[in-house]
């Protein structure tokens, strides 16, 4: 089963539009291999440019963030009509950022999602455990509850929208990734759970990115995992050299 390989970059609050523009003028120089769907998450306000900055190449803009109400009063929200309305298919929900500053539990991640998919859009679902899990090992009751609670509840057809994106919290942003093993180890896992809840065609067809940490220098291992396909990327997103790298890590 040959599975999609992706390669996001999640801005996350960084890059203004000038920034934005110049950092996807040079992504647009590179030749993007055939065989890996390239995607960046630059902020809100530079969404709209950013789309039509790429519209004839092979890099996709997707959303950080989205809120799931389709309209109202929501002061300070985006909905994914209004994401569709400047040409964004594609939104990251669940990030360990957004759950853990902006309180977002499975409950409203269930409805995001929902809203998602009712627009069409394909969704990122990001997940992963802190610290402590892991250091209890609680890692895989962890992971099995924010997919069951966020996840799980969707039909069998909308898994073709998904993209699963494991991100143990202990690994972004601090420069630790989980060594290859270990995100095989729970990747592998993922897929069990899958194959449990749904069936085994959907858990062998679903993408499941590792995000935490990776940089140009380690992603080649873990994109060498068999159940790894591909990578959510921070801090090295943001640099074109360093993104590109990443993007042509795999074998
Ligand atoms: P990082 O972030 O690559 O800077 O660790 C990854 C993420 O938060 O998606």
């Amino acid at each position: 089963m040959t599975r999609q390989k992706i390669v996001a970059g999640n801005w996350k609050m960084n890059n203004d539009l000038s920034e934005t523009e110049a950092l996807l003028g040079d992504l647009k120089n590179q030749v993007i291999p055939e065989n890996v769907t390239v995607m960046v998450a630059p902020a809100f306000t530079n969404l709209y440019s950013a789309f039509d900055s790429v519209r004839e190449d092979a890099i996709e803009v997707v959303a950080q963030n989205m809120h799931q109400a389709s309209n109202g009063a929501f002061t300070g929200e985006v909905s994914a009509a209004m994401l569709l309305s400047v040409g964004v298919k594609t939104v990251i929900l669940g990030h360990s950022e957004r759950r853990q500053y902006f309180n977002e539990g499975s409950k409203i991640l269930s409805e995001k999602v929902n809203a998602a998919l009712e627009n069409n859009m394909t969704v990122i679902f990001c997940f992963g455990e802190g610290l402590e899990d892991r250091k209890s090992e609680n890692h895989f009751e962890i992971v099995k509850q924010q997919l069951a609670g966020g996840l799980f509840h969707i039909s069998e057809e909308n898994w073709s929208s998904i993209v699963l994106a494991y991100e143990p919290v202990w690994a972004i942003g601090t420069g630790e990734t989980a060594s290859p093993e270990q995100a095989q180890e729970m990747h592998g896992y993922i897929r069990t759970l899958i194959s449990e809840n749904y069936n085994n065609t959907i858990a062998e067809r679903v993408s499941i990115l590792y995000g935490g940490s990776v940089k140009p220098g380690n992603a080649k291992e873990i994109f060498g995992k068999k159940d790894v396909d591909g990578g959510l990327i921070g801090g090295a997103a943001l640099k074109c050299e360093d993104f590109m790298a990443i993007v042509n890590a795999f074998e």
